[in-house]
């Protein structure tokens, strides 16, 4: 095909010629991939693949406003740079909240039950859940247009991921195309995963080869799929449990157990485990068998999930940071190992705080290697006696760090002795102080002790913050021990620093030029992130997320936190007004502008690079969006954190208690001060009729 057009220099196609000519290429070189990974039947020769492939390269060099968003460039010309194309999703992609007993499962219910507030009214209304193995793989999500795949993504922030689209192709048991009645529009999400048998050959082959060998199913999963060369993923079985969804172009389902069922139709894999639950026995119940035959499954499980069956309550209930209120995974118990403690070493954060961390004989907790456990704090530590020399249990749950649980007291050798926290700082010298009421110690150097800015750095450079590709911890501290790097905005002036970076062992012309280029690419960074990047003591990313919707511009921001310094302050007011934020988180924020150094860093920064305006999605048509409202009292059609959540998804922004920027106050049955001080303040109250009247319901 296209034979007589790619026979026309580049130079001399018409635009539409040229777009005709992309839109085959597409198609034709995803048609060869398919048959090359897919099919083990390559329908033309390595040469002519790559001369298709630098044709439609030329095309795009001439003519960049016609680029595809299926371009077959943007996958691997991409990765040829060194990595891979970023994907953004069209719906984020969500983690879990956790559970980790019945108790809190019951809490969980319960807070669903509040939140659709007929259910809280009546209890014999039924709540289905469905459950499923929580599947210890890692998430992706699958494009398909018309019923055709094209693109996935890896999970990466949640917000953007990464292109695996051709690696995802090599997949053998992967719809590459879907029966009828599949929406135009159709993201399916699930978890990618190698099985425990195949895992076991994996590494017995590298073994072999002698290569390196993967800790658990899990890394080799994604050591498999983020692979840029395709060939590589081919080789290896990756399955995919699909159970989500992102973007559909018209609804899929009335239930979660509906879908379950279209997507098996569609040909995924689901889970033969799921389960449709009528209530907390039934989901106990599949929870209790599901950990009973754990270890039998072929493929790592780490717990359940449970999601509200009915999909119109999943989308009343919505979001609440990253996690949906309607789902929640059900933890499985860690796993646990006995080791011997060989010496405790103490660790010095980001803020300062000194955390003992046992060093352990190694050992394999759940089929990971484990040689460090957090032991938390001093008062951890004598509670549970902990001595160096001592036997001690640990334990591995998921993601989190393995800790010491408790010690095996008739195994303690002859003379040990209690373990006793340094009074100074063992990287700086400088006092280590308890400040009152709390259990850390915390290193009072500040600025001057070298672990602390360096692991401030790091945390700069982190996933939730500029996550700067190619510029990890190792790297970042490297920097910072030889003083190319002192400050956060050094980042930004590195490329002056080249012919340093050059003499380094392991950097050459490329690897600076690549770096370079991503630092670059974080030279605009959103207000959340900025915020976040700070490291300010108790600002986490959801803190960050609140404090960029409230202030919405940096400028805006730091001007409203310097004053808030003062706790008489309205600006303080305003701070400890927003819900979610309170007197001790205010407090930190407030320190960190105190200091003259941190102000530096922070316009420092500013005159490096752009921070982005909070962009919340504003609805021009909302009669609420940008307006500060108080809920008080109890309503009467919809529960509190019902309302609340539909005024900000509004755009409005709800505040905890009145004030003179207080815009509404939705007074509901037996409310109290609120209402008078509303009152007081000449702010308008609306009763429930009069909200629901004002948004238009
Ligand atoms: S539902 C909005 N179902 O667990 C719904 N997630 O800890 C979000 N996971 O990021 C996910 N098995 O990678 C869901 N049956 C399952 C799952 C599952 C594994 C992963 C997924 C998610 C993570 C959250």
């Amino acid at each position: 095909m296209n034979g007589n057009l790619r026979r026309i220099a580049v130079d001399q196609l018409t635009d539409p010629e040229a777009a005709a000519e992309l839109a085959a290429l597409a198609d034709e070189l995803a048609a060869h991939d398919r048959a090359y990974y897919q099919d083990d039947a390559p329908a033309i020769s390595d040469a002519d693949y790559d001369a298709l492939r630098q044709r439609n390269q030329e095309i795009e060099t001439h003519f960049p406003h016609l680029v595809r968003a299926d371009s077959p460039s943007k996958r691997v010309g991409a990765a040829a740079a060194g990595g891979f194309a970023k994907i953004t999703h069209a719906q984020p992609m969500l983690s879990l909240g956790n559970v980790f007993s019945e108790a809190e499962l019951l809490d969980f219910i319960a807070g669903v039950r509040r939140f659709l507030k007929e259910l809280s009214d009546d209890e014999s209304i039924p709540l289905e859940m469905v459950a499923e193995p929580k599947i210890d793989g890692l998430s992706v999500s699958l494009r398909y247009e018309k019923g055709a795949l094209v693109s996935a993504a890896t999970r990466g922030d949640g917000m953007v991921g990464e292109d695996v689209t051709r690696n995802v192709m090599t997949f053998k048991d992967l719809p590459q195309s879907l029966a009828g009645g599949a929406p135009d529009i159709l993201e399916v999400r699930g978890e990618v995963y190698l099985s425990k048998s195949d895992f076991r050959a994996l590494n017995e082959a590298q073994r072999q080869a002698g290569i390196k060998t993967f800790a658990n199913p899990r890394n080799a999963a994604a050591g498999s799929l983020r692979q840029l060369d395709t060939e590589i993923t081919a080789a290896r079985p990756l399955k995919m449990f699909a159970y989500a969804w992102g973007e559909v172009s018209e609804p899929i389902a009335e239930t979660h157990w509906q879908f379950l069922e279209r997507l098996k139709e569609w040909k995924f894999e689901v889970n033969p485990r799921a389960q449709l639950c009528a209530g907390l026995e039934d989901m106990m119940a599949a929870y209790e068998a599901t950990n009973a035959m754990r270890a039998g499954l072929d493929y790592d499980i780490d717990g359940m999930v449970y999601k509200v069956n009915r999909i119109d309550w999943q989308q009343r209930l919505g979001f609440v940071s990253r996690a949906p209120r309607w789902a929640v995974a059900h933890k499985f118990p860690a796993e646990r190992a006995v080791t011997v403690l060989k010496d405790i070493e103490i660790q010095v954060g980001r803020t300062g705080t000194l955390t003992p961390v046992a060093k352990l004989e190694p050992v394999t907790v759940g089929g990971v290697v484990v040689s460090n456990a957090t032991l938390h704090n001093e008062d951890e530590i004598a509670r549970k006696d902990v001595r160096i020399g001592d036997t001690v249990v640990v334990q591995r749950a998921g993601d989190v760090i393995p800790q010491v649980v408790e010690v095996v007291k008739d195994k303690r050798p002859k003379k040990t002795e209690a373990f006793v926290m340094p009074k100074t700082c063992p990287e700086c010298g400088s006092p280590a102080v308890q400040d009152e009421g709390e259990v850390a110690r915390r290193c009072s150097g500040g600025f001057t002790c070298p672990a602390q800015a360096a692991e401030k750095l790091k945390h700069f450079v982190s996933r939730g913050a500029f996550d700067i590709e190619g510029l990890g911890a190792k790297h970042i501290t490297a920097f910072f021990e030889d003083g190319i790097i002192e400050t956060e905005a050094d980042i930004f002036r590195l490329a002056e620093k080249r012919a340093e970076i050059l003499e380094r062992e392991g950097w050459g012309d490329q690897s600076v030029d690549n770096l370079i280029n991503a630092i670059e690419a974080r030279r605009s960074v959103p207000l959340e992130r900025f915020i976040y990047a700070l490291g300010i003591r108790q600002v986490g990313q959801a803190t960050a997320r609140l404090l960029a919707k409230s202030y919405g511009s940096i400028d805006h921001w730091k001007e409203a936190m310097i004053a808030a310094g003062d706790a008489d302050s309205e600006a303080y007011l305003d701070l400890t007004n927003i819900d979610g934020i309170g007197p001790s988180v205010a407090e930190d924020i407030a320190a960190y502008f105190a200091h003259k150094r941190n102000l530096a860093v922070v316009e420092d920064l500013q005159s490096q690079l752009t921070v982005e305006d909070f962009d919340a999605p504003i609805d021009a048509s909302s009669p609420v969006a940008g307006k500060t409202i108080v809920f008080t009292g109890s309503l009467e059609r919809m529960s509190r954190g019902e309302a609340k959540a539909k005024a900000e998804a509004l755009g409005a922004k709800v505040a905890g208690s009145v004030s003179k920027k207080t815009d509404y106050v939705v007074v509901g049955a037996d409310a109290g001060s609120k209402a008078k001080k509303a009152a007081e303040l000449g702010v308008t109250t609306l009763d429930e009729e009069g909200w629901r009247a004002l948004i238009g319901e």
